[in-house]
């Protein structure tokens, strides 16, 4: 990435601020990323991450210039309550990777994940002028799968079979969006009534699980 100039100081939405992170968030990673339940569903590996991995992940993530990485703040108390993340940023194919960990249970279910990937991806087609935006997830991983089609994201393919998890192997699903996609849905919403333009989810490649 090339250089913080590259990171926005915030990006506001109605529920959420997104916010660069301070070194302060690192003891809200610690409680994030050792929790069993968030491992199950974001992690290849069955058992959250050690102490040690957190703050090594923390460091490079969060803080570091390879990827930019964003505090999720509820607007309504500015409380820290996940991050996302743009990560393996390939500039001649304007492409990324994109994450995002609501680390707060209390909060999921809530509509942050959702509007916290719109601010990400406005940022990346609008404002840095990428051409793609991709990710990976797993099959049992509904209510993120559903947050990203509300996005946008289009399954795009699956690695079968690729997780060992709750006795059982699921696929992991690849999903991605295109700025040209990005843009038509900007278009539509803003020709469409607000309330039929924020109920539209793509299904046309084939739904996700
Ligand atoms: C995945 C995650 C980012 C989603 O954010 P969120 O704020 O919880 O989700 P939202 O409220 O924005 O959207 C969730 C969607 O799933 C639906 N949903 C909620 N709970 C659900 C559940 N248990 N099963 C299926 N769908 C569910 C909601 O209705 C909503 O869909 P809709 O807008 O079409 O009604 C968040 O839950 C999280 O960080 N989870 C733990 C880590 C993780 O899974 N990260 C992603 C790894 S790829």
């Amino acid at each position: 990435m090339a250089g913080r100039a590259w990171f926005p100081e915030a990006l506001e939405g109605k529920l959420v601020v997104l916010r660069r992170h301070a070194p302060e968030n690192l003891a809200a990673f610690r409680r994030w990323y050792s929790d069993a339940e968030v491992a199950r569903l974001a992690r290849y590996q069955e058992t959250p991450m050690r102490v040690d991995e957190i703050e090594r992940f923390f460091q490079v993530r969060a803080l570091g210039d390879d990827s930019l990485t964003m505090a999720i703040h509820e607007r309504a108390t500015d409380r820290l309550v996940g991050t996302c993340s743009f990560s393996q940023v390939d500039g001649d194919n304007g492409s990324v990777m994109y994450h995002i960990t609501i680390g707060e249970k209390d909060v999921w279910g809530r509509g942050f994940g959702t509007e916290a990937t719109r601010l990400m991806l406005e940022h990346a087609f609008d404002t840095l002028g990428l051409h793609r935006v991709a990710l990976t997830v797993f099959e049992f991983n509904e209510r993120a799968i559903r947050a990203y089609l509300r996005c946008g994201f289009i399954v795009e393919g699956r690695a079968r079979e690729a997780i060992w998890r709750d006795g059982r192997w699921w696929d992991e699903v690849g999903m991605s969006i295109l700025a040209t996609e990005w843009q038509a849905r900007r278009h539509r919403a803003s020709t469409d009534t607000p309330s039929r333009a924020d109920a539209s989810v793509p299904t046309s490649t084939g739904a996700a699980p």
